[in-house]
């Protein structure tokens, strides 16, 4: 069995989906396993883009999509994306998307309490997606979440609800923001249900039988090891773990299950939303690396903040992530740039540290050395083939290995599907 896992290494937005929707020709099953609809991933295919935030990539192809435990599901949402992408010619169905019955459901009420945190936090805000998911992962933490299978349940859904209303109306109350009522909700939860339940069943079973039938399962992770709830830049991350670890928990497989970890950085690193980025570039360089890289985000259509690669901070995504490959996307976007610069390490006050320390001041204090490396003038953009690349280009990539201490072992040069350079292929093994 050659299973692939792939997970992003920065603060997300890598290039996941793209990789994905690539690798998954040579899988069968691709598997989300954390994370909701705070994800959101573009494939470009031919004339086609396709914005994924729930679904697995590789429904694009054709492929059966999995969507674990580990992961909070906004049915609205989730029922709204699979509108959209079956009216541009997706095929999603019961035969082709399973649903763990028992992952947590994301209601309304999440995305307000969401929202409403986020107010009160006011300058120290972490500019979340407002997508509900930090509160529905307490809830299922708290053990008062209302899960898939309780869909099937009016009776259950009635006491859930109670004990759900009592903790969040007494929350939105205290922050002035206006409260739910039960009614309204068990309606709307029962008339999801008919949509909802034909998707759901215990997808540890089919996983079970996939590893059986020597089928090869794809896991898709969605943002990143920087945003990790335990190894990311806390308080400012997400509210699931991101790491290949959680592929286990998240989707009711074992941990051997991961197979070959294939980590996604881009050539340079970007980040949405608040907290610490000590390459961050907040000036020209910033703001070139923003236009050509088109860095807008898919879910909230913010800006994302840009700067220059941190190898320090990859090293460390490599370590606590368990990556043995690297894919290093948008290559492309640092084409005709004379001159790179390379985050190695951090400066905080007068010592020098290979890694930026835990506490949340130090990581707001660490500025980054530098390594200098020659740009190049020629083009990566759209190349497929390694001797297609600039000297310079490939010099930097090398670079980028030795200092992150992992392979480089695919390259992407632009958003359309084949304009990706493979060096080794994770699913040979
Ligand atoms: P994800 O969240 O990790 O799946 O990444 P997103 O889809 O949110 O953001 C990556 C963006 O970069 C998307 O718009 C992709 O189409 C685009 N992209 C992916 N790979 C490349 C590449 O190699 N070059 C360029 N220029 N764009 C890329
Ligand atoms: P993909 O899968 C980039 C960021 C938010 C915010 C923090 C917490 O596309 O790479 P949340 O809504 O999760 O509570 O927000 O995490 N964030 C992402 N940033 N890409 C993502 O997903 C992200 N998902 C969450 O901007 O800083
Ligand atoms: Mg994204």
């Amino acid at each position: 069995m050659a299973n692939v896992t792939i997970i992003g290494a920065q603060w997300g937005d890598e290039g996941k989906g793209k990789v994905v929707d690539w690798l998954a020709s040579r899988a069968d099953v691709v598997v989300r396993f954390q994370g909701g609809h705070n994800a959101g991933h573009t494939l470009v295919v031919g004339n086609q883009t396709y914005k994924l935030s729930l679904l697995p990539s590789g429904l694009v192809r054709g492929k059966l999509g999995v969507i674990g435990n580990g992961v909070v599901v906004d049915p609205v949402a989730l029922l709204a994306e699979i509108g959209r992408v079956r009216a541009q010619g997706l095929n999603v169905s019961p035969e082709t998307l399973r649903i763990a019955d028992n992952a947590p459901l994301i209601l309304p009420l999440h995305a307000a309490l969401d929202a409403a945190r986020e107010a009160a936090r006011g300058a120290r805000r972490i500019g979340t997606t407002g997508r509900g998911i930090g509160p529905a992962y307490e809830d299922k933490v708290a053990r008062r979440a209302i899960r898939i299978c309780d869909l099937a349940e009016p009776e259950t859904l009635d006491w859930r609800l109670d004990e759900l209303l009592l903790h969040h109306n007494t929350l939105l109350a205290g922050l002035g923001a206006p409260t739910f009522g039960k009614a309204e909700l068990m309606d709307q939860l029962l008339a999801l249900a008919p949509q909802i339940l034909p998707f759901a069943e215990p997808v540890w079973e089919r996983l079970a039988e996939a590893k059986k039938a020597g089928a090869r399962i794809l896991f898709e992770g969605a943002q990143a090891v920087m945003l990790d709830v335990d190894h990311g830049t806390y308080p400012f991350v997400t509210s699931s773990n991101t790491v290949s670890g959680q592929i286990a928990a998240g989707a009711g497989v074992g941990p051997d299950a991961a197979g070959r970890v294939l980590g996604i950085a881009k050539a340079y690193s970007t980040r949405v939303g608040s907290g610490p980025f000590p390459t961050e570039q907040d000036n020209e360089i910033g703001r070139h690396l923003g236009e050509r890289g088109h860095e807008f985000g898919t879910v909230t259509g913010r800006a994302r903040r840009c700067g220059w690669f941190d190898a320090a901070l990859v090293r460390q995504a490599v370590k606590v992530g368990g990556i043995q490959g690297l894919a290093l996307t948008k290559l492309d976007v640092l084409d005709g740039m004379t001159t790179l610069q390379i985050g190695v390490g951090y400066r905080i006050g007068g010592e020098t540290l290979p890694h930026l320390p835990p506490g949340a001041a130090a990581q707001a204090k660490a500025e980054p050395v530098y390594e200098t490396i020659e740009g190049w003038s020629g083009s990566t953009r759209g190349a497929r083939s390694y001797a297609d690349l600039p000297a310079q280009a490939i010099k930097y990539v090398r670079r980028i290995e030795e200092l992150v201490e992992c392979p480089v072992t695919l390259l992407s040069t632009s958003p359309e599907r084949d304009d990706t350079i493979l060096m080794q292929d994770p699913f040979a093994d």
